[in-house]
């Protein structure tokens, strides 16, 4: 048996969708895209939304609209995919690490306000797995010191932690609609907000930095289009838009069934000799994206292909990403330097954690995991 580490639950209502917007005038950024925008915002509960081809070049245009450029800090953690940290790379920053909590594997708020400094603009902290970080934390502490917040919510759509949600604490919170995630477009990601300047701008540089798009001048007479800003190419466009559109009433029902799933693993896997689970804290609600275990560092790269033989497909989220060969060569990174996010890097294992999966599957998995335990 093959049990496949990732399967989407896209069917015949996402494909009747995409159908109808093959048949439509509007292939780029048009209806589709705003009517997906109002209803993320809406399922969210934050005023505005932007559709972008990815959340890599979400998190890239919010910095640059937030300002951050040559030279300027942001604090993020390096217990994430490398996206995060490239963005404020690629926007001129500095991605400045701080080490994560043992319990969560997110970024430790305990130790964000040590690594501020006069250059340090924004902090970006990443809600590993769907665990939402301390967001009511890390909003004093970023007004504390006159910094942009922004939240990579990659994997954290349905989330909330003390009646906070993504995008409602933050300047703005950035999703993946990536093939893998639990909204899932193959490509795509999105930016939500609750500033309306920032929404604007957003808008603008996800198109050149055009003041019209494709959309607004299909209607009325011909209008001349301006570029205002430096923008780049990143938005998202109505066969993506029709792909999600569908999704949206169902995150409710397709997040139960990953709790129920995720709940049979923890029940099966608590309490086994070298295995252990993540620690939610009280009052939040997980948005259930990967499920990880840890296991010893000396024996993960052989449990990983001893489980990979069993036919349980399994992956590894993530090697701590300040030891990558870029991290190291640009920034002299060495090992040491995060303990704790090392140490859920060279132990965390991830495993199938999908809607569709059947329940002579799970206890597939659960069976695997013990035998390569042994
Ligand atoms: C935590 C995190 N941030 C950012 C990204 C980048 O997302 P995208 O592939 O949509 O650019 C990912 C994608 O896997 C991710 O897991």
């Amino acid at each position: 048996m093959k049990v496949e580490f990732y399967r989407h639950a896209l069917g015949e209502e996402e494909i009747a969708s995409v159908v109808e917007t093959l048949h439509s005038v509007f292939l780029t950024a048009g209806p589709k895209t705003r009517a997906f925008e109002a209803a993320f915002a809406e399922y969210l509960g934050v005023r505005r939304v932007v559709g972008v081809s990815s959340c890599t070049s979400a998190l890239l245009l919010t910095l640059r609209a937030l300002n951050v450029g040559p030279g300027d800090e942001v604090i993020t953690t390096p217990m994430t995919f490398i996206a995060t940290a490239n963005a404020i790379i690629e926007a001129g920053g500095v991605p400045v690490f701080v080490d994560v909590e043992a319990a969560t594997g997110n970024l430790d708020a305990e130790r964000v306000e040590a690594a501020i400094t006069p250059r340090t603009r924004a902090i970006l902290p990443v809600h590993l797995y769907g665990q939402m970080c301390d967001m009511r934390r890390l909003r004093v502490i970023a007004d504390r010191h006159g910094l942009a917040l922004v939240e990579d919510a990659a994997h954290c759509v349905e989330g909330e932690r003390d009646g906070v949600r993504p995008g409602q604490l933050s300047d703005a919170a950035c999703f993946s609609f990536y093939a893998t995630k639990n909204l899932c477009a193959g490509e795509g990601g999105a930016v939500a907000t609750d500033r309306d300047e920032l929404a604007e701008r957003l808008f603008l540089c996800r198109s050149h930095g055009m003041d019209k798009g494709a959309a607004d001048r299909y209607h009325g007479r011909y209008q001349h289009w301006d570029m205002v800003c430096l923008g780049q190419k990143a938005n998202m466009f109505d066969i993506q838009a029709a792909l999600l559109l569908p999704q949206i009433p169902k995150i409710f029902r397709h997040w139960q069934r990953r709790c129920e799933i995720a709940a049979k693993y923890e029940s099966a896997f608590t309490g086994l000799p070298g295995l252990e689970l993540h620690r939610l804290p009280q009052g939040s609600r997980h948005a259930r994206h990967l499920f990880t275990i840890q296991v010893p560092a000396a024996t993960r790269d052989g449990f990983l292909g001893r489980l990979q033989a069993l036919g349980v497909g399994c992956t590894v989220n993530y090697r701590a990403i300040h030891l990558l060969t870029y991290y190291q060569q640009r920034f002299g990174f060495q090992r040491g330097t995060f303990p704790v996010a090392e140490a859920i890097g060279d132990r965390t294992v991830s495993l199938p954690l999908w809607v569709g999966l059947q329940e002579h599957e799970i206890r597939h998995v659960i069976d695997g995991v013990r035998a390569c335990l042994e």
